[in-house]
């Protein structure tokens, strides 16, 4: 165990167990960092009031129960705890983070069994750059949970199902299938959908057509469900297409989309029904799961059969919630979906909770995602009014890096690598640097910028480490000396670095990728102060504090690199 405020935290128990009894062992000491000391531990102020006395005695009792500490305790105030770390004891565990593999970042212990239905964008309409963020965010979390030994079950929920698909099919025989797929493989979904859309709403003849088309589709029949397929495949292209550019790890073998579940439907509607969780209202069959209520105060249905007969988002993910419990035997399920479905997913859990198929050990849990603005504060949209196209969206944020690095000198190839690179990952670090439940504001010259809490100033943090061992003629990997703490920059970058493998496990538990931005941010800009403090290579500057110093750099480095590829953002060797 590496991380400081973990072993302290251990460490204040055993002093409150032996001072005031074993029933205390498991208090929480309050641990947090201070201005005056590394920490402070508050656990004496309420204890105190349970121990009838006073704060300052119970601070004194802890505290001469801590005096083997690696370290100095000093009460203040009215009983706080000031805690300063030994330099030799952040020395050693410095030096065991850097024989660690992996950083002192645990492993879960059981494994734990994760879905994560992340992505799922609409083939009906053009993958949107609200699907952006679902992908990114998610995508961190499958690749966090992975680090962690947990076994991941990636669900790309396509929305690949539904009544538009009678007039897709329409349209498709109509501008022929060449052309269609041409169409769909090139991202204009959209274009698609909408000209199918404008027919329907014109053309009489045509509406017929579609709406026969939705019952041979959903009757199953063959020559339809060809069509479909390629419909989807050449749209799945394009989404592939846009996974690949980002470098997202979602493969063909992830996608689950709602049409997977449709031979599941009707018996998921009848156990419903007949175990009496479901009951008919209006003529729908509905689930009343307590505690929602509408605005006329009257019971919330969640509606998973319509009184036509049809079934709708609903009754495929009370489908999906069972096949997730049951047969992919999740032991958390991550939905990675737009914060305007909260209500739809409360319902959810609440009515497989109440049917008894979400069972009080496997968690299901809505990772909200905010909303992406444009600049002028409104749902992102081109100036036009229409959506904007994914794949340009990400391709204007590679061409823009390639400009930003056009004055340094590297050829062609080197520099469309980097800008790829660098482009990629502003918009990810972006994403993810953000809490996932707030709205922000998409803006690329924020997101490119070479400075503050970005995607391009951490690859950079990176490169520079990197050109330092360049310069010294090593790889960083032989970077292995003792490390030595003199100056004060110094400790505070070993200080912080030691707590990286509990911020993992905290991050990953949370499914908060942005406090490891914040933590990768921080690392880098303590890096910098030691950088400017502290010099490695210079002439004047003793062998053994300039192996320190690279070993120093190389597991800041080690730090910055696996954060980032746990982000998912790629990290350019040069920049
Ligand atoms: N396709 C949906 C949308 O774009 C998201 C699906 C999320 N997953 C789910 N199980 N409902 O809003």
């Amino acid at each position: 165990m590496t991380d400081p405020q973990l072993v302290l935290t251990e460490r204040v128990q055993q002093a409150l167990a032996n001072a005031f009894g074993a029933e205390h062992a498991d208090a929480d000491p309050l641990i947090r960092p201070s201005q005056f000391a590394d920490f402070q531990a508050n656990v004496a102020m309420s204890l105190a009031k349970r121990l009838r006395r006073s704060p300052r005695e119970v601070a004194e009792a802890i505290k001469a129960e801590l005096s083997d500490f690696p370290g100095t305790v000093e009460v203040s105030g009215p009983g706080f705890l000031n805690i300063t770390l030994a330099d030799s004891w952040i020395e050693s565990q410095a030096a065991g983070m850097r024989d660690d593999q992996r950083l002192g970042v645990g492993t879960s212990t059981p494994a734990q069994t994760i879905v994560i239905d992340y992505s799922a964008p609409n083939a009906a309409k053009e993958m949107h750059v609200g699907h952006l963020r679902t992908t990114i965010v998610g995508d961190s979390l499958a690749r966090l949970h992975e680090h962690l030994g947990n076994k991941v079950i990636r669900q790309n929920h396509l929305g690949d199902w539904g009544t538009p698909f009678g007039m897709l099919i329409e349209h498709l025989l109509d501008i022929g299938e060449p052309a269609a797929v041409a169409q769909l493989e090139a991202g204009m979904g959209t274009e698609f959908y909408q000209a199918a859309r404008a027919k329907f709403d014109a053309d009489e003849g045509f509406k017929q057509r579609a709406r026969v088309r939705v019952t041979t589709l959903q009757s199953g029949d063959p020559a339809t469900m060809r069509l479909w397929h390629v419909f989807m495949d050449a749209t799945v292209r394009y989404f592939n297409k846009v996974y690949s550019l980002l470098g997202v790890t979602l493969t063909d073998a992830d996608l689950a989309g709602e049409s997977m579940y449709n031979p599941m439907l009707e018996k998921t509607c009848a156990d419903l029904e007949s175990s009496g969780v479901a009951v008919h209202s209006e003529g729908a069959l509905c689930l009343f799961p307590p505690g929602f209520t509408g605005s006329d105060d009257k019971p919330l249905p969640l509606i998973i059969r319509k009184s036509d007969g049809g079934y709708g988002y609903a009754s495929t993910d009370m489908a999906a919630i069972r096949y997730r419990v049951h047969d992919l035997k999740a032991d958390r399920i991550l939905y990675v979906v737009g914060a305007d479905q909260a209500l739809h997913f409360r319902m959810v859990f609440a009515s497989a909770q109440m049917a008894g198929w979400l069972p009080d050990t496997v968690s299901a849990e809505h990772v909200q995602i905010g909303m992406m603005l444009g600049k002028d504060g409104r749902r992102f949209k081109t100036r036009s009014g229409e959506s904007i196209k994914l794949m340009d969206l990400l391709q204007e944020g590679v061409d823009r890096a390639s400009a930003a690095i056009a004055e340094r000198g590297y050829d062609e190839a080197t520099r469309n690598e980097i800008a790829l690179a660098v482009g990629m990952g502003a918009v990810k670090y972006a994403d993810l640097s953000v809490s996932h439940d707030s709205e922000y504001v998409f803006d690329y010259d924020r997101m490119l910028g070479f400075t503050g809490n970005t995607g391009p100033y951490m690859q950079y943090a990176t490169a520079r480490i990197r050109s330092i061992f360049r310069k010294a003629d090593m790889e960083p990997a032989a970077a292995t000396s003792s490390i030595l703490l003199a100056e004060p920059a110094e400790r505070a970058l070993a200080l912080h670095l030691l707590g990286f493998g509990t911020l993992i496990e905290e991050v990953t538990a949370r499914s908060e990728p942005h406090r490891l931005c914040n933590f990768l941010f921080e690392t880098s800009s303590l890096f910098s102060t030691f950088y400017e403090q502290c010099p490695v290579l210079r002439s004047d500057v003793e062998p053994e504090t300039r192996a320190s110093r690279l070993a120093l750099c190389a597991l800041t480095l080690r730090v910055l690199e696996t954060g980032l590829d746990l982000l998912g953002v790629p990290v350019p060797d040069r920049m």
